[in-house]
């Protein structure tokens, strides 16, 4: 069973988004999805100050330099003019952790006034296309909070298959939290993709 690494900057092109590398210069895009409560409360983590945003950016374009590489932090950018701005814009995160030669875990976030476009499932799709494609890897996970219905309604729409409830699975927003495992296989992305 071959699995690959990528040694160059990884840059994905879905249907209506762009997942790219994150740069120091994404400083903004960064805060308006961990320094917001509304996106945060459904992460495992409280909402981020500038100065831990900042942090965790250095973190992210660290990471993204360490091989062997087992963090792709990725920027997701509309490919349509979203604002004035530019469609360069981070209107969102995917972080696909590589946790076994074989394995990863998916976490994925879009800012809120970016949710209801689809950019998150296109962005999940290009990922797996990515993670089973040239990263070669077998098996993707996604652990979701139950009462997530938006992070729900993704999984079960890109095709994940429900495996059960990993209990006390993460201490967020002061207690203790279960979370609904997700897996998608290789070969069932394959089906899954053109559904
Ligand atoms: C979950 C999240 C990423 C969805 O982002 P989004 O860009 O709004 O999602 P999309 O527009 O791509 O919608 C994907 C599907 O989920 C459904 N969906 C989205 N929000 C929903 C909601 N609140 N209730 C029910 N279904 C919802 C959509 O209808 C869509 O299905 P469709 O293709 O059949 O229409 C976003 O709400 C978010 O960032 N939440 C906080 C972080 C989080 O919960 N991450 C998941 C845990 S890792």
């Amino acid at each position: 069973m071959t699995t690959r690494h990528i040694e160059g900057p990884v840059a994905l092109s879905g249907r209506s988004v762009l997942l790219r590398e994150f740069t120091l210069a994404d400083l903004d895009g960064v805060r308006g999805l961990v320094g917001d409560d509304r996106v945060t409360h459904f992460l495992s983590f409280t909402a981020r100050s500038e100065e831990q945003s900042r942090e965790l950016l250095r973190t992210i374009v660290e990471e993204a330099r360490r091989r062997p590489r087992t963090e792709y932090y990725l920027a997701v950018t509309p490919q349509e003019q979203v604002d004035p701005t530019g469609s360069d814009k981070v209107v969102g995160i995917t972080r696909l952790q590589r946790t076994h030669p074989h394995s990863g875990r998916l976490v994925y976030a879009i800012a809120h006034a970016y949710q209801g476009r689809g950019y998150a499932r296109d962005a999940v799709r290009t990922v797996l296309d990515f993670a089973f494609g040239q990263l070669g890897l077998h098996r993707v996970t996604a652990a979701v909070g139950p009462d997530n219905r938006a992070g729900l309604a993704l999984v079960e729409r890109v095709g994940f298959t429900r495996e059960g409830v990993l209990r006390d699975h993460v201490h967020t927003n002061g207690a203790w939290r279960d979370s609904v495992l997700y897996s998608m296989l290789a070969p069932e992305w394959r089906t899954a993709r053109e559904a």
